[in-house]
């Protein structure tokens, strides 16, 4: 399908410090198969962004307004805002999710996004790439952070994990690559929904406006 100026996007966000490593080739290698569904890819690489850890202020707890750092994260929140689709990309480190984007989920999740959900219906996908331990904890995580955002997660199969054991490249990996597959599939085909959808009934899916906020 030809991409248009109007064609929906996906964002990757990459969590991984090697801009050219295993993760960013997973995510490469999503760029032809979305493009075949008639979505855009665009990457945000977060090892290439100015972002800090969350500050010992506390205030996002007590304030409703943004976060104050002046850093990359608002920008990298606005284009979430702006796409169709989202998917989180990282590596696993230390059983868990890289620092990266654990930092930007952190920044972004408190700072911006907490006051009123903007990712709401927003399809999400996850790739987790690690060498063989804790890929589903990684998953699950992301799974539960794109829940609370109220994002729309597309059921495809199995997760799209990739295992790179004794240096194996991921797209080595046929089962991560099928995986893959069906979840862009799939994400495609939500995000096509939606917009046809709102195209002919002129009306978004309803988000509610409670607050999981502390009172
Ligand atoms: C600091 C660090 C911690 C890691 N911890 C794990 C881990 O807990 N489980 C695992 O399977 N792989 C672990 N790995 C291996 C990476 O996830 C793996 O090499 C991955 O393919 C790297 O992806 P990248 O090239 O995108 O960074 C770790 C790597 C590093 C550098």
């Amino acid at each position: 399908m030809p991409l248009l100026e109007d064609s929906p996007v996906v964002v990757a966000v990459i969590g991984s410090e090697r801009t050219d490593g295993d993760t960013a080739a997973v995510v490469r290698s999503c760029e032809g198969l979305l493009e075949e569904r008639g979505v855009r890819l665009e990457t945000v690489m977060l090892a290439e962004q100015t972002m800090v850890a969350c500050g010992p202020c506390g205030g996002c707890n007590f304030r409703d307004s943004r976060c104050v750092i002046d850093d990359d994260v608002p920008t990298i929140v606005e284009r979430l805002i702006s796409a169709d689709g989202i998917i989180y990309a990282v590596p696993v480190h230390g059983f868990g999710t890289a620092s990266l984007l654990q930092t930007f989920i952190e920044r972004a999740g408190v700072g911006y996004l907490r006051f009123d959900r903007p990712l709401a219906n927003k399809v999400g996908g996850v790739i987790v790439v690690g060498r063989r331990y804790s890929h589903l904890d990684v998953v699950s995580q992301l799974y539960h952070n794109m829940m609370l955002n109220r994002m729309l997660l597309v059921g495809s199969g199995f997760p799209a994990i990739f295992t790179t054991e004794a240096g194996r490249p991921p797209l080595d990996d046929a089962e991560g690559v099928a995986a893959l597959e069906a979840m862009l599939d799939r994400m495609a085909e939500a995000i096509w929904l939606l917009r046809e959808h709102e195209q002919a009934f002129g009306r978004r899916m309803k988000v509610s406006d409670s607050s999981e906020r502390a009172s």
